[in-house]
């Protein structure tokens, strides 16, 4: 395969995000670590992970969970050493799973080095490495973001007198990138970690780099610029590396940080993921349909990352009031499920555990354009702990057994980093990879049947453009996904109740439909409109299969 076509991996992939220290503990001091994960590389190999997203793994006071870096050259103890980690890496690509990291560009903890030097003294070489202020009246267009804790962008730094710029948390200064050092030193830590033989980064929060009077301060030219530069370095110096872009934004602002194929590779589909809950909550497919023709096209060579569950809260910054109404009453009814503009829960216990709903979602998540990014534990349709703070509620320890401490760590029950899951609904007894694997209908083995068929028709699925189908049933969402003559007809009801759909497939007239799961044949398509019947959240995935090519269907 010619290197450009090689580099192109990220649009095939199915990327799996996950957190060292919840994953799996290996010497048993109750925090997951490098070893751990490196242990259970085979099992994200079965399931059909072709690339890992690492959260923040490094030295970090973890005021928030590790997205306060202290250090940026080295690995917070409790998850190993560096040689830990160089093993995991290895071992991940000898089996053919790449990883990228978390990589925090917009700022830092207040416990790094740099900033303690900064606010001792507004002499400091380190002083413009952060942004400063006589007044807290600066960028005032700028929103808060963690409305819940914070209440200006702006704190008093008592020592040198003056405020300091912050879009998250107090704790978590931003860097000034106006100053040439910073954006050099931010260069050097990707090359250090690139070197190591990382496949790229996720880059945190990127519309929040440079600040300007008079604007909101997101999304800025010189923010764009920057990581045009980034994308040069990694095209130059490590080819075949990727940059993921965090940026939760409207889908115009979202789209711009794709550049002209020469900024990020991917970009979270952060339109789309609420919209897909909007949707089933209204049962209708127009919010799909709607954002969806919002977001594309995009440049050839870029991809969305489409996913329905991360570790913050669901977001609901970038949608109507409205539409936000609908996702509380619909998914947040206790005030406890709610945090800043979001709601924190897992994927199953959103849908209360809903198995045709969680197929329809993740049936959606397979076959919408762009890769899918699945969260740790939503495979076995993990539950949550909403009476944990923060987001700390969905990071709570991977279940791998009905053993002590789901099987993630021998230490005792009272030393783990979070207690794992234990409401009755969601037991870990039950939820669980051991007792999943056991039996064939669980949801874990369900999911990675479908990852397989998804791979089956990656060509298709990665790689093709999208048609809606239209209808007279707004409950129905029917789109065809198609590559180089290949064809895959897709039909979900998004209602909770059975419904039917008439499809004008006129233009497929010889063609024969063949469900792709279950390899069964349809029967073929002529003059009449196709018919389907569909039980509640019901969907099909169908081959549309040419007059003259074979189904490849072994008879019974
Ligand atoms: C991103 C991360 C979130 C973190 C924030 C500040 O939104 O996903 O977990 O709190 O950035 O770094
Ligand atoms: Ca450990």
């Amino acid at each position: 395969m010619p290197a450009e076509e090689m580099n192109l991996w990220y649009r095939d992939a199915i990327f799996y995000e996950v957190h060292v220290k919840s994953f799996y503990d290996s010497n048993n001091d109750g925090t997951g670590d490098f070893e751990g994960l490196r242990q259970k590389l085979d099992y994200l190999k079965t399931l059909g992970v072709d690339c890992i997203w690492l959260l923040p793994f490094y030295k970090s006071p973890l005021k928030d969970d590790g997205y306060d870096i202290s250090d940026f050259y080295s690995i917070q103890p409790e998850y190993g050493t560096m040689e830990d980690f160089q093993r995991f890496l290895d071992d991940a690509h000898s089996i053919g799973i790449r990883v990228i990291a978390d990589l925090v560009l917009n700022h830092v903890s207040d416990q790094i080095e740099w900033f303690k030097e900064a606010r001792r003294d507004r002499n400091s070489p380190k002083r413009s490495w952060f942004v400063w202020s006589d007044t807290d009246q600066k960028y005032s267009q700028a929103r808060v973001i963690f409305i819940d804790s914070e209440i200006s962008n702006w704190t008093w730094e008592p020592v040198t007198r003056q405020y300091y710029w912050h879009r998250f948390y107090s704790s978590q200064p931003d860097l000034n990138y106006d100053n040439p050092e910073v954006r050099e030193e931010m260069k050097n830590v990707m090359r250090f970690w690139l070197k190591k033989g990382l496949d790229g980064f996720r880059c945190d929060a990127v519309p929040y780099l440079f600040e300007r009077e008079g604007t909101d301060c997101e999304n800025l030219p010189e923010t764009h610029a920057y990581f045009k530069d980034l994308r040069k370095m990694l095209d130059l110096e490590f080819p075949g590396t990727i940059l993921l872009a965090e940026a939760n934004q409207w889908p115009t602002q979202a789209k711009e940080y794709f550049g002209n194929e020469d900024e990020f590779h991917m970009c979270f589909n952060f339109p789309l993921m609420p919209r897909i809950f909007i949707a089933l909550a209204r049962q209708s497919a127009l919010p799909i349909v709607e954002i969806i023709n919002q977001t594309l096209p995009i440049p050839a060579t870029c991809d969305w990352g489409i996913f329905l569950r991360n570790h913050d809260e669901l977001t609901l910054e970038m949608v109507t009031d409205e539409e936000r109404d609908i996702m509380y009453s619909e998914y947040a009814k206790i005030p406890k499920m709610r945090l800043n503009l979001g709601i924190r829960r897992r994927l199953a216990p959103l849908v209360d555990n809903d198995r045709a709903t969680l197929e329809l979602l993740y049936a959606l998540l397979l076959s919408i354009p762009g890769s899918p990014i699945l969260y740790y534990g939503d495979e076995l349709g993990m539950g949550d702990n909403i009476y944990l703070g923060d987001r700390n509620g969905v990071r709570t320890p991977m279940q791998w057994s009905y053993d002590r401490n789901a099987g993630f760590s021998r230490a005792d029950t009272e030393q783990l980093y979070s207690p794992v899951i234990t409401n009755p609904n969601f037991h870990y007894e039950s939820f669980n990879v051991e007792s999943e694997s056991r039996i064939s209908s669980s949801l874990l083995n369900w999911v990675k049947k479908m990852l397989r068929t998804r791979k089956k028709y990656n060509t298709i699925f990665g790689r093709g453009n999208i048609e809606f189908v239209t209808h007279e049933n707004k409950k129905a969402l029917c789109y065809v996904r198609k590559y180089e003559g290949g064809q895959i007809l897709c039909v979900f009801n998004m209602s909770k109740k059975h419904t039917y759909v008439e499809l004008d497939l006129k233009q497929y007239k010889g063609y024969r439909p063949v469900e792709v799961i279950t390899e069964t044949r349809f029967p073929f398509i002529g003059d009449l409109p196709y018919f389907f019947t569909l039980p509640p959240h019901g969907f099909f995935w169908l081959r549309l299969v040419a007059p003259n090519e074979e189904d490849g269907i072994q008879d019974d």
